[in-house]
């Protein structure tokens, strides 16, 4: 969709998202911005043609999206398969992929916070506080989606195509450049925070996986009609709209906006783009080059030692098909039927450690192929055919619960960031001070100790 060169995204969305950007490199991100305005030009964008229609426009796509919610349901108490993700591979995968965006979460949003003066644009300064949890550490979005990736093996997230960092990219340019783009944040505001149904049906699979839901639930409540982002998205188009007349192009500007949203892969392409064959494929080649060498040549597949197979990415999928005509991986059968997964998980595998949580997750499904869709996670090397349905994770934190609760870590206050700010803050005047604030708050920082606190001084402010 885009016109920039295929390798741009990652690179100036690291600047932007894990660093304080320099000029040049927010100059930049703004020249993505009116490239990408001028490639999604011609789309359409379903905003009413009149702003006074904003609030029914809302609320019907509320209606809408919770009649084809419970016609899923339905379907689903009916007996229907999943209509997402077929086992629990293919859930982390899409938590995986979708990383790069949700990483930066409510960041395009975050240029406002140095005009919250203006009372017109308070509703959009409110709602980047709330994303960032006003300041209290589990109830920060981005902070949130790092604690899922490291929960479940997710980590690192380095391997992930340049397309994947393109949606991100739009969001965290919007959040470097408001000066600009303000009506385009406004109206990409209004899009991104209208409820979709894949956030309701995310949210269900999951749960039934055995996967923490609560980044997507947190969601769904933060976007509904009455109170919450989606209301006052629309408020806050109205209120930043120009009393004096410009001839439409404010709202030309906002709806142009709203279709910067659609940019990249949506969360239904990242779905549908899992395919188990490949995933493998993709997991065995990353690790390659490191096993390499590593294997005795008395290890031979097919008559070729390891080392020499591994030494070739083409051949990896005939690899994997030579291991399973020689016996060591059976597929459709209980992984603990396999050598080949002995070798990776157990007690005394000789590959122990060598992949991660989620790479054994994607082998483990992969083996046990359509027996997998009962969502066993790779540690109960589960069999096929048992019936057993995956404890929902809801069920398995009551059970935790009950069993004596759990203990969250408490946030340690040590940090470079944090050291520099509390020396700073105090030996400064009043514009330096909300300029050092609004720094802590920006989507690098947003999520650390520095910025946790900067967000809670920001809201309690008196500067
Ligand atoms: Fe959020």
């Amino acid at each position: 969709m885009a016109s920039a060169p295929a390798a741009l995204h990652a690179p100036l969305y690291d600047r932007l998202a894990n660093h304080i950007p320099t000029p040049p490199e927010r100059e930049a991100a703004a020249d993505f911005l009116r490239r990408t305005l001028q490639d999604v030009a011609a789309h359409a964008d379903d905003l009413p043609e009149n702003p006074a229609d904003l609030t029914a426009w809302m609320e019907a796509n509320i209606q809408k999206v919770h009649g084809l919610y419970q016609a899923y349901l339905d379907e689903r108490k009916a007996g229907s398969p999943r209509r997402y993700f077929k086992n629990r591979a293919h859930a982390l995968y899409f938590l995986r992929n979708v990383a790069p965006t949700k990483l930066v979460d409510g960041s395009w949003l975050y240029g406002l916070c140095a005009h919250a003066d203006n009372s017109r644009l308070s509703d959009l300064v409110t709602t980047y506080v709330e994303e960032l949890g006003d300041g209290l550490a589990d109830k920060n979005h981005v902070k949130l989606y790092r604690a899922l990736l490291a929960n479940y093996g997710l980590d690192p997230i380095e391997d992930l195509p340049d397309a994947l960092y393109q949606q991100g990219l739009v969001q965290v340019a919007l959040g470097w450049n408001a000066q600009e783009f303000l009506p385009e944040i406004v109206g990409f505001n209004l899009g991104y925070e209208q409820l979709p149904l894949h956030l309701l049906i995310t949210s269900f699979e999951l749960n039934e996986l055995g996967i923490d839901p609560y980044y997507f639930t947190l969601h769904v409540t933060v976007d509904n009609a009455d109170t919450g982002h989606a209301k006052r998205a629309c408020v806050a188009a109205l209120e930043a709209a120009p009393r004096i007349d410009d001839g439409g192009d404010y709202w030309r500007r906002v709806r142009a906006g709203a279709k910067l949203g659609n940019v990249g892969v949506s969360t239904l392409d990242v779905i549908s783009g899992f395919d188990i064959d490949s995933e493998v494929v993709a997991i065995l080649a990353r690790k390659a080059p490191s096993g390499y060498g590593a294997h005795s040549d008395f290890c031979k597949v097919a008559g070729r030692s390891v080392n020499d197979w591994l030494s070739s990415a083409d051949d990896l999928p005939q690899f994997l098909a030579a291991l399973e005509q020689a016996g060591w991986i059976k597929r459709n059968q209980p992984v603990t039927d396999s050598r080949f997964w002995h070798l990776l998980q157990g007690e005394r595998a000789e590959m122990f450690g060598v992949f991660s949580p989620y790479e054994l997750q994607v082998i483990h499904d992969w083996i046990r192929g359509p027996a997998s869709a009962d969502g066993a996670p790779f540690e109960t090397g589960a069999t096929p055919g048992t019936g057993k349905r995956q404890m929902s994770f809801r069920v398995a934190e009551r059970l935790k619960a009950a069993k004596g609760g759990r203990s969250e870590p408490v946030a340690a206050g040590l940090d470079t960031d944090l050291e520099i700010f509390e020396k700073r803050y105090p030996t400064l005047g009043t514009a330096e001070k909300r300029d050092l604030l609004v720094q802590a708050m920006s989507p690098a920082l947003h999520w650390t100790p520095v910025g946790l606190l900067a967000t809670r001084m920001f809201l309690n402010r008196s500067v």
